[in-house]
Order: C-alpha cells, then sequence, then structure tokens
C-alpha cells in the first residue's frame, strides 16, 4: 500500500509589531520593488519591508557559509523574498500527497547499466520552463511537464500542454486547483476525458476558471499511470529509460525558495512531509562524485538555475524525491 500523507493547509501569519526597517537597505529595497513590480499600500509596506530584510539576512548568512564550503549551493534574493514561509507555502506549491489505490507500479527493466547522465532537455522532450504564478497549481505542472514528455516519445512533436485546463475541469478526480492537487488525479482526468487541451488554445491563468476543454484543440491522450517504487535506483532506472518523471518534494525551506544554484541538499528536508511537485528530466554527477537530480520547477526562468535546480541524489531520498514519483502512459 501506498502511504496516505495530506496537504496541511496553514493560515496567514499574523505580524504584531513590525520592527523598523534598516536604512542602509533603502536603495537595495527601491530597487528590488522595481525589479519585480512590487507595489504595497501604505499599510502594507512596513510588513513587507520587514519579511523581505528578513530573508535577506538568512540568504546572507547562507552565502557566507557557501562561500567557506559548509554548503554544496548558493540561494540570491529574488521575486519571493517579500513573503513568509507560511504565505510562500499557501501561495506557491499546492501538492496533496496521497495514494490512489489503483495504479500500475513500474517494473524496472533488466537492464546492464544506465547511463551515468541523463538530460532529456537534449532531446526534445522537455518544454521551456513556466511559471504558476501565485497559485497552488504546480501539480498540474508537474502532470504536463511528464504528459508532454511522454507525448513528445510517442508522437516525436512537443506540443506544450494546458495546466489551466486541469486546473479548471479536475475537480471531481480530487483536484483543488489553485489550492493543489495531485498528478495521479490528471492523468485519469484526462484519460477519461480522452483529451487535454494544448496550451496555445487554453491559455494559462493562475487563478481558478470554468471548464474550457475543447476536444478540438486536444493534444494529449492518456491511457494509465505508474508509481515508481521508492528507491532511487528505480527512479533513476524509469528516468534513463522512459523520459522525464513527475514527483513530489518538500520545499518548505528558506533554502529552496531562495536556491540560486550548486547542489541542493537540505539536512533538515523530510522525505514523507511532500508540499511541492516538480518533474525530474535527468541526473548526473559533479567531477567531485556529487550525484544529483536534474530538477525542472515551474516558478519561471527567474529562479534557480534557469528556472532548473539539482538536486542531491542518493542521499538518502533528501526532501522525498523518490517518495512519490509517477510518469501517464500514453
Ligand atoms: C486521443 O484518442 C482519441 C480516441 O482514440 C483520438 O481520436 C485522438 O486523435 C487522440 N488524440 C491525440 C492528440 O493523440
Amino acid at each position: 500500500m501506498i502511504p496516505l500523507f495530506f496537504l496541511v493547509t496553514l493560515c496567514l501569519g499574523v505580524v504584531s509589531a513590525i520592527p523598523m526597517p534598516n536604512p542602509s537597505l533603502d536603495a537595495e529595497w527601491h530597487e528590488w520593488k522595481t525589479r519585480h513590480g512590487k507595489t504595497y499600500s501604505m499599510h502594507e509596506e512596513g510588513q513587507k519591508r520587514a519579511v523581505w530584510e528578513d530573508n535577506r539576512k538568512v540568504i546572507e548568512l547562507h552565502n557566507e557559509d557557501y562561500a567557506k564550503g559548509v554548503h554544496d549551493f548558493s540561494m540570491e534574493m529574488n521575486a519571493f523574498g517579500d513573503l513568509t514561509n507560511t504565505e510562500f507555502r499557501e501561495l506557491m506549491t499546492g501538492f496533496q500527497s496521497m495514494g490512489s489505490e489503483e495504479m500500475d507500479v513500474f517494473q524496472e527493466p533488466l537492464l546492464g547499466d544506465v547511463p551515468k547522465f541523463v538530460d532529456w532537455r537534449n532531446h526534445g522532450y522537455v518544454t521551456p520552463v513556466k511559471n504558476q504564478g501565485q497559485c497552488g497549481a504546480c501539480w498540474a505542472f508537474s502532470a504536463v511537464g511528464s504528459l508532454e514528455g511522454q507525448m513528445f516519445r510517442k508522437t516525436g512533436r512537443l506540443v506544450p500542454l494546458s495546466e489551466q485546463n486541469l486546473v479548471d475541469c479536475s475537480w471531481s478526480y480530487g483536484n483543488s486547483g489553485c489550492d493543489g492537487g495531485l498528478m495521479e488525479y490528471a492523468f485519469q482526468y484526462v484519460k477519461d476525458n480522452r483529451g487535454l487541451d494544448a496550451r496555445a488554445t487554453y491559455a494559462y491563468e493562475a487563478r481558478n476558471g470554468p471548464c474550457r476543454y475543447d476536444p478540438k484543440n486536444s493534444a494529449a491522450n492518456v491511457t494509465g499511470f505508474v508509481r515508481i517504487p521508492v528507491s532511487e535506483a528505480a527512479l533513476m532506472n524509469a528516468v534513463a529509460t522512459v523520459g522525464p518523471v513527475s514527483v513530489g518534494i518538500d520545499s518548505h525551506h528558506y533554502s529552496f525558495r531562495f536556491y540560486s544554484g550548486g547542489m541542493y541538499y537540505e539536512p533538515r528536508c523530510s522525505s514523507s512531509d511532500l508540499d511541492h511537485a516538480v518533474l525530474v528530466v535527468g541526473y548526473g554527477e559533479e567531477s567531485d562524485g556529487k550525484k544529483y537530480w536534474l530538477v525542472k520547477n515551474s516558478w519561471g526562468t527567474g529562479w534557480g538555475m534557469n528556472g532548473y535546480i539539482k538536486m542531491a541524489r542518493d542521499r538518502n531520498n533528501n526532501c522525498g524525491i523518490v517518495t512519490h514519483a509517477v510518469y501517464p502512459t500514453v
């Protein structure tokens, strides 16, 4: 049996006492607001500034340690700098981790060696990085990512698929639009619906809307889905032989939100408390022998390494990368 997990919905924190801003950061604050198009009411400004200063401090301390060789990855201020961790979780993740009763389990092929390096971006399987906006539809982006890859594998055509179609139309399968969902429910919807529209004809809106699926614009079908056994060797095998795989992860930590490059490893990560869904598009190994999963996120190209992150591989399922891994069959 697959263990059951539930998304914990947290309430927005109430900020009581707002500390005075540090005047030496005034110019940097204004520059950051301009760069990310942020405008606040008088009422919001003080609270947002305080959160931004706290986040800035976390990043600064981490990077001081990084410079000393304590960490293998760096962090940077980005568009998420004015959100508390709780707010960020509400807005930007949205993975409801729970098992489905009926599913196929990946049967590992009896191969000799799988390649040491795999990057499906180099073989046409992966669409450009997208941005979920302030909507917890990570599950839809993750599901669409593995479906785009499997459709390419079958047809030789890479067609960006519509996350909005999933956000709007798969509620009766257990998904909750911008409040979270699960890739398996999305695949089941596409299977029963006998189609999923292309992104070009059903654009992403980052909010819940009425279902506007149009079979004329369908660009994908699903026949089922396959869960990967919880083992890094099995995931490696699946990625090497099948293509990009959807995974759930624990993304709760500041280190993930402000990741900017290098090998991500978070000792505080949970392997079972998953809150975000992403796409494993490959794996590899650095010259120093450190192994990684190559992961596509849905937070735009301004985050991480042009929208990607290298997450630690074979380090005891760090951040739960193999806990909930699935791909569709087409
Ligand atoms: C999906 O399956 C239906 C029914 O078999 C078929 O008519 C349609 O062409 C398929 N669509 C795609 C995009 O492959």
